[in-house]
């Protein structure tokens, strides 16, 4: 051991070495080049040390021989470590395989962050059978990981994808407040605040602010985080999530469903014609294909007779919305009848039975939020019962990853729908001024970011979805 105790100094006689990054190695093969990283992986061998070494831009083996292989930083170095690494890139020998082809021989390195050890930082509290709080606690080094990377940097191409898309279809990027003082989606799910001694809410959805840039921007779109206080521990339910939503002008329900199949289909053609972004697809989920057009359009009232048709139940509830249990403490399951919510379960058994996007549109209203316009009546259609112009889209394996709808042109209707929902119309007053001052035709949806992720890139939940997921009791790290 005491001779691997070597100072190592760089050779000043060498070639001037150039700074690099991972992902621009190519054109510098056979150049001396300096790169700085973090050790990914290692595996060190009696005279010979591999290093994979990881810059946020691509990864690359290094190979650490000789002097470079006998100092002490050498013999103590870890996984994670931080160091700088100067050499020579080398197409790697025939028969052999290495990230980008090519591998870098060392001549000079240095630590730059030492780490405590892949044991302390990974093995020890963290594997494939860790408790998953375990494993959202140390969120910051789980992102370290390929698998975890990866999904963040597709998180990345397809938000640059989206807004190519929509910057085709002439709709402008803005930037709505995230404090609030009215509600958009329920009052049940606002997170509430002290606001200079004024009640103030985090927004569930930018909507009605995206309303009042139409007549003064045209088309419009924002990418903001959304809030809900919903008591849901399920795959798909975070309490913020980022929320790209959409609205249009001078549209009939037709034409904004046709809308959202285009965002959709162009985003992800876009995805599939990168190089980099399709990799990544691959790698995530090898299965992945783009959806076929045109989407089904199943309207709310077939998608109930639909479920009992495939014998799809869902759990009996009491007034109080509680779940019934027999004597054996077995849930009681029944047949959907209109008007009920179609529940989570439900949707993803249906959807997965279905196999491809499933727009489900005419909801009834007691079901939707205020705002939503109402279908036209037809025939049969019991006195007192209201479908809207709203519209979900489904995608196999996460089900909703879309909701949308028209809204009330009409300051009359919209005042009556505030009343109905036991809304103060007050606060609202900027929203009603829409109806007031030269009104139009016009819907739009919010897209959730994290389950449109999770259904490109096969995520179990959209907790790998996120940067830092949020959901009831985690808002660490
Ligand atoms: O259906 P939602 O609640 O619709 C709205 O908020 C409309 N105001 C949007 C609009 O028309 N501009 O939410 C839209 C989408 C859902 O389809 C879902 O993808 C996502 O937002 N979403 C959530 N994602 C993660 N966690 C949650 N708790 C979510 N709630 C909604």
């Amino acid at each position: 051991e005491e001779s691997r105790k070597i100072v190592l100094t760089e050779d000043a006689s060498l070639p001037k070495a150039v700074k690099a990054k991972i992902i621009n190695l190519e054109p510098l093969r056979d150049k001396r080049v300096r790169l700085s990283g973090w050790v990914h992986r290692l595996r060190d061998q009696q005279d010979i040390m591999f290093i994979v070494l990881r810059d946020g831009t691509g990864y690359l083996q290094a190979i650490l021989t000789g002097n470079a292989n006998k100092t002490y930083d050498a013999l103590t170095l870890e996984r994670e470590a931080s160091v700088e690494l100067t050499g020579t890139i080398k197409v790697v020998p025939e028969g052999q395989k290495a990230p980008g082809g090519h591998e870098l021989v060392v001549d000079y390195w240095r630590v730059l962050g030492r780490a405590p050890g892949a044991e302390e930082a990974f093995s020890n509290r963290l594997n494939e059978q860790s408790d998953p709080s375990i494993q959202a606690d140390l969120r910051h080094l789980v992102m370290r990981g390929e698998t975890s990377s990866s999904v963040l940097r597709l998180r990345a191409a397809l938000l640059t994808a989206f807004r190519a898309t929509l910057a085709t279809l002439n709709c402008l990027e803005v930037t709505p407040p995230c404090l609030v003082q009215t509600q958009v989606e329920g009052g049940a799910t606002l997170f509430k605040l002290d606001y200079y001694g004024q009640p103030a809410y985090l927004t569930q959805s930018s909507q009605l602010y995206l309303e009042t840039c139409l007549a003064s921007l045209g088309d419009v779109f924002s990418v903001q985080e959304s809030f809900r206080a919903e008591n849901s521990h399920t795959r798909r339910h975070l309490s913020e999530y980022t929320h790209l939503e959409i609205e249009v002008a001078f549209v009939k329900f037709e034409e904004l469903m046709d809308h959202i199949e285009t965002i959709i289909c162009e985003t992800v053609d876009k995805l599939l014609a990168d190089t980099s972004a399709s990799a990544l697809i691959k790698s995530l989920n090898p299965s992945f294909t783009a959806p076929i057009r045109p989407f089904t359009r199943m309207s709310y009232v077939s998608a109930i007779a639909w479920l009992n048709e495939h014998s799809i139940l869902h759990p009996a509830e009491d007034a109080e919305g509680n779940v019934i249990k027999d004597d054996d403490g077995n849930v009681k399951m029944v047949k959907h009848q209109v008007g009920d919510d179609i529940a989570e379960a439900a949707e993803r058994q249906m959807t997965d039975i279905i196999g491809r996007p499933v727009f489900l549109y005419g909801f009834p209203a007691e079901i939707k939020a205020f705002y939503m316009t109402k279908l036209p009546r037809v025939e049969g259609q019991p006195e007192g019962v209201h479908y809207t112009e709203s519209c979900d889209l489904l995608m196999p394996g996460v089900g909703e990853i879309v909701g949308g709808s028209m809204r009330i042109p009409d300051m009359d209707e919209l005042i009556a729908a505030y009343k109905r929902e036991g809304i103060d119309p007050t606060p609202y007053y900027w929203y009603t001024d829409q109806r007031k001052y030269g009104t139009c035709e016009h819907g739009g949806y919010g897209l959730g970011v994290e389950r449109f992720l999770a259904w490109m890139a096969n995520r179990y939940t959209v907790r790998e979805c996120s940067l830092f997921p949020r959901w009831p009791n985690r808002a660490t790290p």
